[in-house]
């Protein structure tokens, strides 16, 4: 996909390989010709389907019966949330580093059920310091905590499986935003020890645009009755057993875009070939090349903790009294002048007009002279 450009938006958008495009095309096309509920159309994506979901399942080190399929981290986490039962008083506790949709969300708890939201501040703290506050604020109204693998707007690992111990020992289900790890490292929900995920396929995992996933544990699966789902006993003959439920069947309702889910497996197969260990080597190589770099533009400051397991392969930058116009303006210089596209970010959601950030992905895809020829844009431009 680069080539002309240096792409480094992979955290927003990832760029789906011919590969996985010529999947879901293959199953699109196979499903018209056949028509979709013929015994030919159906195979041509039942069986792929099928090793789609096991495939995530089996990256993710899940049972393929605790995952749902969505189309982005928005909406699995919404699925989720607002399928817990909220009583006026709840409680809800996330980071501050939580992604935009994540704050909308909290705010929507807030004004329609009456939750009380905690706002972890985490942007100046260690992670020790993160925990201990965790700790302090859970209660016996909490309903749910929220954090991010990754935090979106300056690439911190957030110290998850120590805040699911600390939320277990508190009785607390824990939610992780997947939507920034999982592709660029690997990652196994059975050692984050969550109750519930949610990420995306088009970031990281490259998967085609529009797809994202749930994880829902097996313990949570029976208490979890979204008022979404519709009884499923219309469809079974009257005798027949009820079948377990699952997070799919809590989840997923009506026919889906097949092509896609397809597509987002042929991803994760590629993801495996490759090897996550050996991906996320990649992407520390390349991050520590850009970071070495950017320690020599005097007004550039990274803003993502740098010390070994703290950050993966997103580096967020500020610039000395750099305004949102002055950054969105760069961006647009590193594209037309240095064939390099990264994002101007919002560093706090609402946005605080003196904080904003330039997030730039590393993927692995992405190649010295990219990130040479981004330091040298930099550079030039300030
Ligand atoms: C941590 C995090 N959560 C959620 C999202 C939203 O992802 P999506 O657009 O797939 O819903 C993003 C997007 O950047 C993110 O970084």
């Amino acid at each position: 996909m680069t080539g002309e450009v240096g792409y480094f938006q992979t955290g927003t958008y990832g760029p789906a390989s011919d590969s996985v495009l010529q999947a879901v095309r293959e199953t699109m096309e196979t499903e018209a010709r056949h028509g979709p509920a013929t015994p030919a159309g159906r195979r041509s994506h039942t069986e792929r389907e099928a090793a789609a979901r096991s495939g995530l399942a089996r990256m993710l080190n899940v049972r393929e019966e605790e995952l749902g399929i969505e189309t982005n981290t928005s909406r699995a986490m919404q699925q989720i949330v607002r399928g817990l039962d909220w009583q006026e008083g709840d409680e809800f506790v996330m980071t501050s580093l939580e992604h935009v949709s994540t704050y909308g969300l909290s705010h929507s708890l807030e004004q329609e059920y009456g939750v009380k939201v905690i706002v972890l501040g985490s942007e100046e703290i260690d992670d020790e310091h993160l925990l201990g506050d965790l700790a302090h604020v859970l209660t016996d109204r909490t309903r749910l905590i929220c954090l991010s693998h990754i935090a979106s707007p300056n690439g911190r690992l957030l110290p998850c499986r120590q805040a699911a111990a600390i939320a277990r020992d508190a009785g607390v289900p824990v939610m992780l935003d997947l939507a920034q790890s999982v592709g660029q490292m690997p990652v196994d929900l059975k050692e984050l020890d969550c109750d519930f995920a949610v990420g995306s396929g088009h970031k990281w995992l490259l998967g085609p645009m529009g797809t994202g996933y749930m994880y829902i544990s097996q313990d949570q699966i029976p208490g979890f009755r979204p008022n979404f789902i519709p009884d499923r006993s219309p469809w079974s003959l009257p005798d027949a057993p009820t079948p377990a439920p699952t997070a799919r069947s809590r989840t997923e309702i009506g026919t889906y875009n097949h092509a896609l889910v397809v597509g987002l497996g042929r991803a994760v197969e590629i993801m495996e070939s490759i090897g996550l260990d050996t991906m996320q080597k990649r992407i520390t190589q390349l991050s520590s090349r850009l970071r070495q770099g950017v320690g020599h533009i005097d007004r550039a400051r990274i803003i993502t903790p740098q010390e070994a397991g703290k950050s993966a392969g997103i580096t967020s930058l500020m610039f000395d009294g750099f305004t949102k116009t002055d950054m969105d303006g760069l961006v647009d210089k590193m594209h037309e002048r240095h064939q390099t596209v990264v994002k101007s970010q919002w560093l706090t959601a609402p946005p605080d007009p003196v904080k904003v950030g330039m997030r730039i992905s590393v993927a692995a895809f992405n190649d010295e002279s990219e990130v040479d020829r981004l330091l040298e844009g930099l550079d030039e431009e300030l």
